[in-house]
């Protein structure tokens, strides 16, 4: 079919309307870094299942390949389209409806197009916890969090997003649509499907809708912000915390001081406390089933405990909510104040926490030598091994040059003390277009191949997110020999 009918055909399924092939489609082919501006032959915003389902029919039909997209702000350039004018993106949107809430089950049933954010607020009202938390909650999508199964500040007492999900509801590159949205919290019977949606960055089906799990909400949240004097205290830190809170750590997020400095630079109406006096800063937050008194007291006695081992320097501690805000909104703000520095190279990688400061130091010196004047910009979710370990061009140098010509390198350099440590790559944003050549030289040919094998079998004729994680008709021999 040609491209023309196709379109008119969409039209007729969704409405005119919700087809968008003119104007400013920025929004919908930029990716969130900038990295890489797409052309779409057209943005489809299906309304319901049924009409994702239709869509993806005519599309498969007509041979045109299809890229899921809900807030779009994913970090690896996957959810937005090629440069070829030749794929349909669809946006999930319009499908951000609360189903069901069950808390007698602890669940919520939510459609694939619901920000992060109006979920939270519909579990608050209900005084219900729905734990995943990112920076970007105010434009991301559970879809999207499901597609990339991303990780955010919570993870090191709630999991991360795979870790939510009691069941989906998909429709398949064939446009039939399953439907797992059972909320069972057992359930043995054969292939557990909805862990290969999740995490598949709309490689093999379109999320339309999942369970998700609740938990009763604390009765109080304590935050501090601690000083440190080295990485080594923070790690020492985190012990200490596991120790005196157990379940109630509910957050430990550290920052590098040049993090804290872009923080500084690009927002200065926010107090950072503790700039350019200590080397590393860490967010810790405390839940507490009790009382407030109580979690007042035990973080107090943690603190103490750690000044007198001398793993931290000095705290403070948050007196209110807005304090409480105001400490976490320093560390959710690096991202964009790297973004306001310029384009940057990002690393995003899970080391063993008790490697994580021999893996830097090991990584200053190495980069130091190789890129002298490199600005790391080095932060992220410590309580779960996994660092933002990022690059920014060196002072007045021109960034897109210097991606140009140095990310390569530096890359090399990077993952290869992250493969020498046993790491990850890719901790929590997923593989998209930019990592994907990194994936087949560090992941096991063995494990390649039975990912092929998943996408050849669930999307033989490779419609949805083609070259999206895994290089079209890839084998084994382009991989690495571990
Ligand atoms: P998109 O960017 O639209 O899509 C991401 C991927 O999922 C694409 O491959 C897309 O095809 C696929 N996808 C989207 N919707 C569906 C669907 N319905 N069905 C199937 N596949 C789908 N990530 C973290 O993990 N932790 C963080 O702490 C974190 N912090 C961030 C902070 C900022 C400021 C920003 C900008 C981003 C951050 N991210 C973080 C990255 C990003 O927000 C997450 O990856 C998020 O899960 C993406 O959601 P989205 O709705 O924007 O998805
Ligand atoms: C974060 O932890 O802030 C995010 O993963 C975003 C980023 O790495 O820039
Ligand atoms: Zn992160």
């Amino acid at each position: 079919m040609p491209h023309k009918e196709l379109v008119h055909t969409l039209r007729g399924l969704v409405g005119a309307s919700q087809v968008l092939c003119e104007g400013d489609l920025s929004a919908y082919e930029l990716d969130w870094r900038g990295r890489e501006r797409g052309k779409a032959l057209a943005v489809i915003r299906p309304g319901s299942t049924a009409e994702v389902a239709a869509v993806v029919k005519a599309c498969a039909a007509a041979g045109v390949s299809m890229v899921p997209q809900g807030g779009n702000t994913g970090m690896v350039v996957g959810s937005t389209p090629d440069a070829s004018g030749e794929q349909v993106v669809i946006s999930l949107g319009r499908m951000n409806a609360v189903r069901t809430l069950d808390a007698d089950n602890l669940t919520i049933t939510v459609e694939a197009g619901c920000v992060l954010q109006n979920l939270h607020t519909v579990c608050d009202a209900a005084g219900l916890l729905f734990p995943l938390s990112l920076a970007s909650q105010g434009s991301c999508t559970i879809g999207g969090n499901l597609g990339t199964n991303a990780g955010g500040t919570q993870v090191v007492r709630f999991g991360n997003t795979r870790d939510l999900c009691l069941g989906l509801e998909v429709v398949t590159p064939q446009g039939a649509i399953w439907d797992g949205l059972t909320g069972l919290r057992k359930d043995n019977t054969g292939y557990d499907l909805r862990h290969l949606f999740i995490g598949s960055e709309g490689t093999l089906g379109i999320i339309t809708a999942a369970v998700m799990k609740l938990y009763p909400a604390p009765r109080a949240k304590m935050t501090a912000l601690v000083a440190l004097p080295s990485l080594q205290a923070a790690v020492a830190l985190l012990g200490l915390a596991h120790a005196h809170l157990g379940a109630g750590l509910t957050g430990f997020e550290v920052m590098g001081q040049f993090a804290l400095s872009l923080v500084h630079k690009h927002f200065p109406q926010q107090r950072v406390p503790f700039f350019q006096t200590v080397p590393y800063c860490v967010v810790l937050e405390h839940s507490d089933t009790e009382s407030e008194a109580h979690a007042r007291n035990q973080l107090e006695t943690l603190l103490e405990a750690a000044v007198a081992k001398g793993c931290a320097v000095d705290a403070v501690v948050a007196e209110n909510i807005a304090q409480a805000r105001a400490l976490w909104h320093i560390r959710e703000s690096i991202p964009l104040a790297q973004a306001k520095e310029g384009l940057n190279i990002k690393h995003d990688i899970s080391i063993a926490v008790s490697r994580i400061p021999d893996f830097v130091a090991q990584a200053e010196v190495a980069l130091a030598h190789s890129h002298p004047g490199i600005r790391l910009v080095n932060y992220g979710h410590l309580g779960d091994g996994n660092l933002h370990f990022n690059v920014q061009a060196p002072e007045g140098a021109d960034a897109q040059a210097f991606l140009r010509d140095e990310e390569g390198p530096i890359n090399a350099v990077v993952y290869a003390l992250v493969d020498a440590f046993n790491g990850s790559i890719s901790a929590e944003h997923g593989i998209g277009s930019l990592k994907r050549e990194k994936l087949v030289a560090h992941k096991s040919p063995v494990a390649l191949d039975m990912m092929r094998a998943i996408k050849a079998a669930l999307d033989p004729h490779n419609l949805m997110n083609p070259g999206r994680m895994l290089k079209p008709g890839g084998t084994h021999s382009d991989s690495a020999t571990h």
